[in-house]
């Protein structure tokens, strides 16, 4: 009896193990993806602005019901309070304003740098982060908040308390100073906020507070944890757009790795945001699904399976039947600029899937009247191409780092002029 069981066990583990991922050029299958400019309804061809909304409708519509599910309508009783301002923040460089966003018995808590002693409004990028809003930059006197974590070996996840020592932890990624000398505000949230990142935190999250009665989890095609941060993002821009100090017509989104993947979807959901930054947002972002090159699908929904809606489990080992790929994301963002970026070393979200998609997506651009990334041939590294739609991959690993923010910087400049 026992080694037969024990042998099944093996056999059910193997089976769920993952197959290593394919890293070679020439194993990447041939394959079509589905087709921007062509109604799938009656097959017409897209050819016009006109025409592009009622395509985009249908695009948006199969993303959200097959891929990040579909998220509840925010609530009329929302509340706002500036709970802090510091006008000699930064040494006197910055303004801080703590805000406090009032929504389903949730505080989610967004902190504004705006540059001090310039003419405002000023234009803002507004992100999600993965640790607390302390994190963005070395600020003695910002309010600490905690971080959700997974205790071993019980497994339960919990808010731990603040510490000092994470003032400024994350500051690399942000660039605070770099973005206040441009004269760049910066909105961040942290994503654990919004909804904890871990399978089964549902719980502590959000969606918990949209479940119709009875029910303990979403539906197939209502939202993952991924459109659950999205949401929170335009409720970020549901705060800004009252904020007298913040140019509600200039407000970037940006967002790193899984949080690039989040970027994209509040791009393609919110229209007020006005450009989109995807740093290594890789397989669920940027990156063409069908190449099966680095992560694929059945990769994230075996490893994060509370990201996606229900509905996308299906397209683990069937890319091909995918309706859509990452084109698509990418062009329900036109006709706003979209910056897509890559890093050299971090083949496991295949810089060249990515590069592929602006590659796509730029005819929709193209349509809509402006220039997308003009070429099919995967730039050298750490040289930008593009205009509207725009792409670079930098050396060294998956991370966004000072080089990556002079970019955003110099496009945002041009492409977000008045
Ligand atoms: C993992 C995951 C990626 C994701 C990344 C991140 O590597 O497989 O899909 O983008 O985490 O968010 O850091």
């Amino acid at each position: 009896m026992m080694p037969t069981f024990i042998a099944m066990i093996v056999a059910a583990a193997a089976l769920q193990q993952a197959p290593p991922a394919n890293y070679d050029e020439a194993k990447v299958p041939h394959y079509t993806l589905p087709p921007l400019l062509v109604m799938s309804d009656d097959g017409r061809p897209v050819r016009d602005e006109g025409a592009w909304e009622a395509r985009r409708q249908e695009i948006s519509a199969l993303l959200e019901t097959q891929m990040f599910g579909r998220a509840s309508r925010p609530p009329e009783d929302m509340t706002f309070e500036v709970v802090g301002v510091d006008r000699a923040a930064l040494n006197g460089s910055a303004i801080r304003k703590d805000v406090a966003i009032g929504v389903k018995g949730k505080s989610l808590r967004l902190q504004l740098y705006l540059p001090a002693g310039v003419p405002r409004p000023v234009p803002v990028f507004l992100g999600l982060g993965f640790a607390p809003n302390q994190t963005v930059v070395a600020d003695s006197r910002a309010p600490l908040a905690g971080a959700w974590a997974r205790s071993e070996p019980s497994k339960e996840v919990s808010l731990q308390p603040a510490t000092e020592a994470s003032r400024g932890a994350a500051a690399s990624r942000w660039q605070v100073e770099k973005l206040l000398a441009r004269g760049y505000g910066l909105a961040t949230m942290y994503y654990g906020d919004i909804e904890p990142d871990f399978d089964g935190s549902i719980g502590h999250g959000i969606r918990a507070a949209f479940l119709a009665p009875g029910r303990q989890a979403p539906g197939d095609a209502e939202w993952g944890a991924i459109a659950a941060w999205a949401w929170g993002l335009s409720r970020g821009v549901d705060y800004l757009v009252t904020d007298k100090d913040v140019d509600r017509s200039r407000i970037a989104v940006v967002g790193h790795s899984r949080l690039g993947k989040t970027a994209l979807w509040a791009g393609a959901t919110d229209p007020r945001i006005a450009m989109v930054i995807s740093n290594n947002s890789g397989e669920g972002g940027a990156a063409i699904s069908r190449r099966r090159f680095g992560e694929t699908v059945a990769d994230l929904n075996r490893r994060f399976p509370h990201w996606f809606c229900g509905n996308y489990r299906q397209y683990s080992d069937r890319e091909d039947e995918m309706p859509f790929d990452a084109h698509m994301l990418l062009a329900l963002i036109a006709p706003r600029p979209v910056y897509v970026a890559s890093a050299e070393e971090d083949q496991w979200a295949d810089p060249k899937g990515e590069f592929l998609a602006a590659v796509a997506a730029s005819e929709v651009y193209e349509l809509l009247g402006h220039k997308g990334i003009g070429s099919s041939t995967m730039p050298a590294p750490n040289q930008p191409v593009g205009e509207r739609v725009r792409y670079h991959v930098r050396t060294g690993p998956h991370d966004i780092t000072a080089y990556d923010w002079e970019q955003y910087l110099d496009f945002a400049d041009r492409q977000l002029r008045r």
